[in-house]
């Protein structure tokens, strides 16, 4: 996890480094940090906490002249979140500085070694040990660009790494292996950052670094290089047609809320180009060159598992593609077993870094396996690595708990199943038509404009009523029981609430034995096939006197403590409804409590941790 970003130009260097931290702490926030050489010294000024206790400290620095200065936010790995174990990282003679995310995994081997010749470490990090080494390699090699890639070449594991030294003020040297690092090419100043955002405001130029590649870079110029041999590498820079606004947070308390209420725009990015004015079917050229899947492995975690697991209930009926879903983390380590040779995986990631569901990737693709990509993040790891990418169009998503992305995905999941139907012209008896889900799935940006300011109040009386309870379940049948899921875990992740979500028809084989009245059940009773099953679960509950909740539609005739109406919808196309619902419930409740709502405790934006 951490955000790094390095600038070297003409502009104080500290406050665009400062500002780049800023829209990087989505990525980690135990503590930050800031280098630059003021008259021939190092200065490395870091802070516990968030980066507001950093420019704290900053007020007393001279900062103003230097013109180079590199900053760091953290995610703790290696070492509790304390200002001993925050980056930057100076070696012991106190002429590098480092800003590191990732995990060196060989680092207690090289601390030994290092040890033994002398050195001494002040924190518990895996950083520190490289920064050592680069200084300890410095004795021996030619220059400082040869013993960093000495240091590099030694170290096993993750890293996107940027360095300074005290004598090259004015020299950011850089390199990526396993995590995001991006370099900004402006006019007469150089950036390296974890993520676009970082340098933005002042440039859209970028070249993307891949893994095992090395950028040195001052105001004049940089060289872009192979590690292995510092070979050097010539690549034309993009340009990013990203729009800074859409990362601000635009009138809203917080950038959940705002990426809440920017579904209905999701869903029409989603859709536009796909269905052509005349065009029977779905258009997904990006899928041209490989072949429709006899069985589909969909790969994710955490939201976008629950994305991955609702379309399930599509792509089988609609598309006749068994398909299994399951958590990154795990099936990585059992997918040889797992495919055949014309098995598919897909793999659904918004950041499009998550270390787990990329290491997935990896695996399946070095056996020969084809991997489609289904991420948010433009050029991120998984986009440039899977055979084919679909990109979701929900635009940054910068509040740590992921909700626009998991609308985006779902669309983008029923696009596919669509097209893949088209492609097999299957699909069960009774499925829609093409043409029917594309009118749907057209309708739901009006549906979901005209209701979600009432969705919203809703959401505030409930979060009010129930703000005592202290556990949660959620409960859905079908399509709804990975809403339920997704429901609980927002729950958890922003107001500390335990919650837990269930098939609803599990419940009588266990978890029933926890309901009493203070444990209340959310409830997805949306009217569909499945209904009258999970109006007897309800029963079920009520009859140990828990409190029910029902997010359910006009007209079903529910008694339960307290309903909650959205409006109709055939199933599946019910859930863009019901999304919106359960995420603004955990919205509100996190307000309400006063919790940090775009930054919840002990997590990141970007999972780059195994
Ligand atoms: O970037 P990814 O979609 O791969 O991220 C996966 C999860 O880390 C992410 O969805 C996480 O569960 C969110 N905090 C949920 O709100």
């Amino acid at each position: 996890m951490c955000g790094i970003i390095g600038y070297t130009g003409r502009r104080p260097a500290v406050p665009v480094v400062v500002e780049g931290l800023r829209s990087l702490e989505y990525r980690g926030y135990d503590s930050a940090g800031v280098s630059f050489v003021h008259r021939g010294s190092l200065r490395v000024i870091r802070s516990q906490g968030k980066l507001a206790n950093l420019e704290e400290r900053l007020v007393t620095e001279p900062v103003v002249t230097a013109t180079c200065a590199m900053g760091h936010t953290r995610w703790a790995t290696h070492g509790v979140p304390a200002e001993r174990n925050a980056h930057p990282h100076a070696s012991g003679d106190q002429t590098i500085a480092i800003v590191h995310n990732g995990i060196i995994e060989n680092h207690q081997e090289l601390k030994d070694e290092l040890v033994k010749l002398g050195h001494v470490f002040y924190s518990e990090t895996d950083t520190e040990v490289l920064v050592n080494l680069i200084a300890e390699r410095r004795r021996s090699e030619p220059d400082l660009l040869h013993a960093f890639a000495s240091a590099l070449r030694e170290a096993k594991g993750a890293y996107a790494v940027c360095m300074m030294h005290k004598d090259e003020p004015n020299t950011l040297y850089a390199a990526r292996m396993s995590a995001p690092l991006i370099f900004g090419v402006g006019t007469g100043e150089h950036f390296v950052a974890s993520d676009i955002p970082a340098f933005l405001p002042y440039t859209r130029q970028v070249v993307f670094l891949e893994d095992g590649e090395i950028v040195k870079a001052d105001a004049g110029g940089y060289q872009l290089m192979h590690l292995s041999d510092l070979s050097e590498i010539s690549r034309e820079s993009q340009t990013i047609l990203w729009d800074m606004q859409a990362a601000r947070k635009g009138g809203y308390r917080h950038f959940m809320l705002k990426e809440i209420f920017e579904q209905p725009r999701v869903v029409t990015d989603c859709l536009t180009g796909r269905i052509p004015h005349g065009h029977e079917g779905v258009l997904l050229p990006e899928l041209e060159h490989l072949p429709t899947p006899k069985r589909l492995h969909i790969v994710a975690c955490g939201t976008s598992f629950h994305s991955g697991s609702w379309g399930r209930h599509l792509l089988e009926p609609w598309a006749g593609i068994p398909t299994q879903v399951e958590i990154a983390s795990e099936f990585r380590y059992r997918e040889a077993t797992l495919l055949d040779a014309e098995d598919m995986v897909l793999v659904i990631s918004q950041s499009g870094e998550t270390a787990d569901t990329l290491a997935a990737l990896r695996s399946v693709r070095e056996r020969g396996g084809k991997v489609i990509g289904l991420c948010n993040v433009v050029g991120s790891s998984i986009a440039r690595e899977a055979d084919a990418v679909i990109y979701t169009q929900a635009g940054p998503e910068i509040s740590v708990a992921s909700t626009k992305a998991m609308c985006s995905q779902m669309v983008m999941l029923a696009l596919l199943a669509l097209h893949w139907k088209g492609r097999k012209e299957g699909g069960a008896p009774g499925t829609p038509s093409v043409m029917e889900a594309v009118e749907l799935l057209q309708s739901l940006p009006a549906i979901l404009d005209d209701h979600m300011p009432a969705m919203r109040e809703r959401a505030v009386e409930l979060a009010r009523a129930y703000s005592e309870a202290t556990n949660f379940f959620y409960l859905g049948r079908g399509h709804c029981f990975p809403l339920a899921c997704e429901g609980a875990l927002k729950l958890k992740e922003l107001s500390y609430i335990h919650a837990e979500g269930y098939a609803a028809g599990e419940m009588k084989h266990g978890p029933i034995a926890l309901v009493d009245p203070a444990f209340p059940t959310f409830v997805l009773a949306l009217n569909d096939a499945l209904l009258p099953k999970v109006e007897s679960n309800i029963k079920e509950i009520q009859a140990r006197r828990g409190k029910v909740i029902a997010l359910t539609n006009p007209g079903v005739d529910l008694p339960v403590d307290d309903r909650w109406d959205i409006p109709a919808m055939p199933a599946p196309f019910s859930a863009f409804v019901a999304l919106p619902a359960l995420q603004l419930f955990s919205y509100a409740m996190a307000d309400y409590l006063g919790k940090d709502v775009d930054q919840p405790r002990n997590l990141a934006k970007s999972v780059t941790v195994e």
